[in-house]
């Protein structure tokens, strides 16, 4: 690791991001994991199931956290064929992902400054943070750390805003994500930074979107701190936090108990996307 790049990397990330993540260790508590169904497409479609031991691929995962995703994608994948490199720009997230993947390589930097060769990697992957360094600078590393025809692929487990409980949820969340001017995949505006980049990159996006999960919590409360750790939630002020707590527990009294229904699970939706780097003429 270069320590001025590890140094560094914590300033690329956004103010709330950093008071987001600020506990890896809640995250790793609270947080979804991802379905091996949707995770096996996606590295399908990255060639990473390709059978051939002639070509052996090297994988970087930007904004890693805890490993969530790096744990799902080492179980499908071949070891003897696929190398990763997880990354995170947080010494907390660093850290943490170290404790539960000892064997798997980790290395301190931001999708801005990212701490290895140029053309060095087959495949990069961002789970559930590209959000975070949707930006020209991050677009430009990537695309240089990429060999030739390189994959660039980003996967998203997000709660199903259209299943009535959550659309509830979601009319108090929307304006706070709205303020931060943060992109997710269900915006319509998302995938413009692909097309502002000084020159183009990568290859139109291609994706998927049939994949679900049901991620079963025991009770308001289990339900209740999935919630609190959403970024903008745990980054707001103590009045935002008190305004989303009630509402959180009286959509659950409305919706559920008052209704006589069981509350089981937070319903998810995948969103996967992919393209290709655009090799460029000198
Ligand atoms: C929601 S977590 C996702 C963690 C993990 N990939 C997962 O799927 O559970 C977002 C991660 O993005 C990282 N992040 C924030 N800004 C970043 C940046 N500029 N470059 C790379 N990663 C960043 C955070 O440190 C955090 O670990």
């Amino acid at each position: 690791m270069t320590d001025n790049i590890a140094g560094l990397s914590s300033s690329f990330v956004t103010e709330v991001a950093r008071k987001a993540f600020a506990s890896s260790s809640n995250y790793e508590k609270v947080r979804q994991g991802y379905p091996e169904d949707a995770v096996r497409l996606f590295l399908q479609n990255l060639r990473l199931l390709d059978d051939s031991t002639a070509c052996k691929k090297k994988v970087l995962e930007l904004g890693s956290g805890t490993g969530k995703f790096t744990r799902v994608m080492l179980e499908i994948v071949n070891k003897q064929n696929v190398t990763v490199i997880a990354s995170d720009p947080l010494e907390e997230m660093c850290k943490e992902f170290k404790h539960h993947q000892p064997d798997t390589e980790i290395i301190q930097c931001a999708a801005e400054r990212i701490d290895l060769l140029d053309a060095s990697i087959d495949v990069v992957i961002a789970s559930q943070c590209f959000h975070w360094f949707a930006n020209s600078a991050a677009l430009e590393e990537i695309h240089r750390v990429l060999v030739n025809d390189g994959f660039f692929g980003m996967i998203w487990a997000i709660p199903d805003f259209s299943v009535p409980w959550l659309a509830r949820l979601w009319e108090f969340l929307a304006p706070l994500y709205k303020e931060k001017s943060i992109v997710l995949p269900f915006d319509e505006k998302w995938a413009d930074v692909f097309s502002s980049t000084r020159r183009r990159l990568f290859s139109d996006l291609e994706g998927n979107l049939d994949f679900r999960l049901n991620f079963p919590k025991k009770g308001f409360d289990e339900a209740y701190q999935l919630f609190a750790s959403v970024s903008f939630i745990a980054s707001a002020n103590e009045s935002t936090k008190r305004s989303f707590q009630q509402l959180f527990y009286k959509v659950m009294r409305e919706e559920f108990e008052d209704k006589g229904v069981n509350f089981e699970q937070v319903p998810f939706k995948i969103y996967l996307y992919w393209c290709n780097k655009i090799n460029q003429q000198n």
